[in-house]
């Protein structure tokens, strides 16, 4: 399937200068959405994936159904001030800003095998800052799966030496 068809191109949004990939029109489309997920699990479906980790917002839209489709459980990676229990955090800079991500403790076991999903790999910061926490609490990170990647962000020299996909590379 041709999946860029179904992502919107957003000029100068959220600021001047950015071209803003829009996964809402992907989303929306029943048999698109189901397609890309498809190919998604396919990546992961022999790595013995025990967890599926997400960053918020977008990476819940994609690492849930990668995980139910794994049938393996979820954990959800988000921004500083909304996770009820005790968590880790690490600080990381974003494409356009700067703030902090958290884990809890406990959601992740020593040894356990873990697919990190998000639907954009831009600079990488959020993605090296779910690998370090993830790590930190002994998982250990077996595949990294994105929906898009920038490739004019370079990213990926960031998370050297893991698995990655991409579904939609733009260069
Ligand atoms: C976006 C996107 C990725 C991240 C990519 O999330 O969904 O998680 O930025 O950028 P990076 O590779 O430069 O770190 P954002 O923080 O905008 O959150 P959202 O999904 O809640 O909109």
């Amino acid at each position: 399937m041709d999946f860029k068809q179904y992502i919107t191109i957003v000029e100068n949004y959220p600021k001047e200068g950015i071209r803003f990939k829009d996964i809402t029109t992907l989303m929306q489309d029943g048999a698109a959405y189901k397609a890309a997920i498809d190919e998604m699990a396919e990546f992961a479906k022999d790595k013995a994936v025990d967890l599926v980790v997400g960053p918020e917002a977008r990476g819940f839209v994609v690492g849930c159904p990668i995980a139910y489709s794994l049938g393996t459980g979820f954990v959800p990676v988000r921004k500083a001030g909304k996770l009820p229990r005790e968590v880790i955090s690490v600080d990381y800079g974003l494409e356009y800003g700067k703030d902090s991500l958290t884990i809890h403790r406990d959601a992740i076991t020593k040894g356990q095998r873990v697919l990190i999903a998000d639907d954009l790999l831009a600079t990488g910061g959020t993605i090296e800052a779910t690998i370090k926490m993830v790590e930190e609490l002994g998982g250990i990170v077996v595949g990294i799966a994105f929906m898009i990647e920038l490739d004019y962000l370079a990213g990926r020299d960031r998370l050297d030496g893991y698995e990655l996909f991409s579904l939609m590379t733009y260069k």
